[in-house]
């Protein structure tokens, strides 16, 4: 991939809600030494900074008047087993969704509950990414991210990186760096990943039980499990390449057990999940919906009819007006549950993040 560094360039084809919006500097990295090239360029060295892989988890509320670094680094490294376990090393720009298929297809299993999953393997710490049961924290070695401030790939190792619900402290440094400054974002440039030996499968989530069970598959291998999460998540979600997307907006709250007491009092029929230490997951969908904002328009922008939590652009909508929308939805759950819902999807102003999440 050669190093690129253009201005003005259209973000459009590079985020799956496809809303217009421009980078005033747009750079294309393979590694670190373009990285160290773009810090010796005075013309964009102290402008506000995004890092972008497959723009699968961002929205863009208007232009970006700072460099967009888009992260390009291919391969994929089979270190073989290692104390229990396989180790593959794979480089950021790698998609995620390619890889997970390609493992379970070579004999490789342990990362088929996040099949299909959009956007490049370099995100899938940032928000530890997760479904149906697995999150990649669970199979996470480590991540290698360069080091601005000495130019090194850093190793960090899996229980360094602070992984929660679509969480990570990779997530806290990129909202800290729109005030410390751009030098001081993380920039993955390859994980290594650690698939259990010998394979188990994870079976223990609600819908994929169910569905397993319809196809008579008490005892799945990882190919059935990999098919099963896929036509799931086709069946429920929006394809980015026909309707604008970047998966669930926000993230399904998380309650005390007394404030969830009160919630079952006030509303009987809420969607919730037990969780360890006896808090719960409040389903934000089924908040969305009880607020009659299921299938809703506004000015191209819409909320899902197959899926409340995703927001959708319905052709020609702009990142203002799907923020906007995402605001109404906001207060409109806040004034009925009084929950605030924070949105999981990483909102991009003109130098940084507009909504914190
Ligand atoms: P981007 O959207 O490009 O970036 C996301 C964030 O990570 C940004 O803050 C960006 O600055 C940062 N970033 C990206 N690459 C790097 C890097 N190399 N180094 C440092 N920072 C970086 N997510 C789930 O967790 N589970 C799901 O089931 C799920 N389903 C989805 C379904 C659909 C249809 C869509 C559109 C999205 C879905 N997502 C899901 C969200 C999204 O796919 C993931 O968050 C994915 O990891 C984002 O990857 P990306 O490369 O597109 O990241
Ligand atoms: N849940 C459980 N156990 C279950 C079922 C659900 O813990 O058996 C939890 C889930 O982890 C989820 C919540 O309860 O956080 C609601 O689950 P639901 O099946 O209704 O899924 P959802 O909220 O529509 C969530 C993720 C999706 C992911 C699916 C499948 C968030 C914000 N969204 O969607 O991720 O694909 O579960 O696991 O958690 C995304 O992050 O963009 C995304 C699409």
């Amino acid at each position: 991939m050669p190093f690129i560094l253009q201005e003005r360039v259209s973000l459009k084809s590079f985020n799956t809600f496809g809303v217009e919006a421009q980078a005033r500097w747009f750079a294309q990295v393979a590694g670190a030494a373009d990285l160290q090239r773009l810090l010796d360029d005075s013309r964009v060295r102290d402008l506000p900074r995004l890092i972008l892989g497959g723009g699968s988890n961002v929205l863009f509320a208007g232009d970006f008047n700072g460099l967009v670094v888009r992260i390009c680094p291919r391969g994929i490294d089979d270190l073989g087993q290692i104390d229990g376990a396989r180790l593959i090393r794979v480089a950021a720009g790698e998609p995620w969704a390619e890889l997970v298929e390609h493992l379970v297809r070579s004999g490789r299993p342990g990362l088929e509950n996040l099949a299909l999953i959009p956007g490049l393997t370099g995100a899938a710490p940032i928000q530890n990414i997760g479904a149906y049961g697995l999150e990649v924290a669970e199979r996470l070695h480590a991540v290698h991210a360069w080091d601005p401030v000495s130019g090194m790939v850093q190793d960090i190792p899996a229980d360094q990186c602070d992984l929660g619900y679509r969480d990570s402290r990779f997530k806290r440094q990129i909202r800290a760096a729109t005030v410390l400054g751009p030098q001081t974002l993380p920039v993955v440039l390859a994980v290594t990943l650690r698939l259990p030996q010998p394979w188990r499968p994870v079976t223990g989530y609600a819908e994929l039980e169910r569905e397993l069970a319809a196809r008579a598959c008490p005892r799945p291998a990882a190919a059935d499990i990999f098919d099963v999460v896929c036509s799931l998540r086709r069946r429920k979600l929006p394809d980015p390449a026909q309707l604008g997307n970047a998966g669930s907006f926000f993230k399904n709250p998380v309650v005390s057990r007394e404030q969830h007491a009160s919630l079952i009092e006030r509303f009987p029929s809420i969607v919730s999940y037990p969780l360890a230490g006896g808090r719960y997951k409040i389903g934000a969908a089924w908040m969305i919906e009880a607020c009659e904002l299921r299938g809703v328009t506004r000015a191209r922008a819409g909320v899902y009819e197959g899926q409340a939590l995703v927001l959708v652009n319905r052709g020609g909508s702009t990142g203002a007006d799907i923020l906007d929308l995402a605001c109404e939805v906001q207060e409109r759950v806040q004034m009925r549950f009084g929950i605030q819902l924070e949105p999981e999807v990483q909102i991009i102003g003109d130098s940084g993040r507009l909504l914190s999440s």
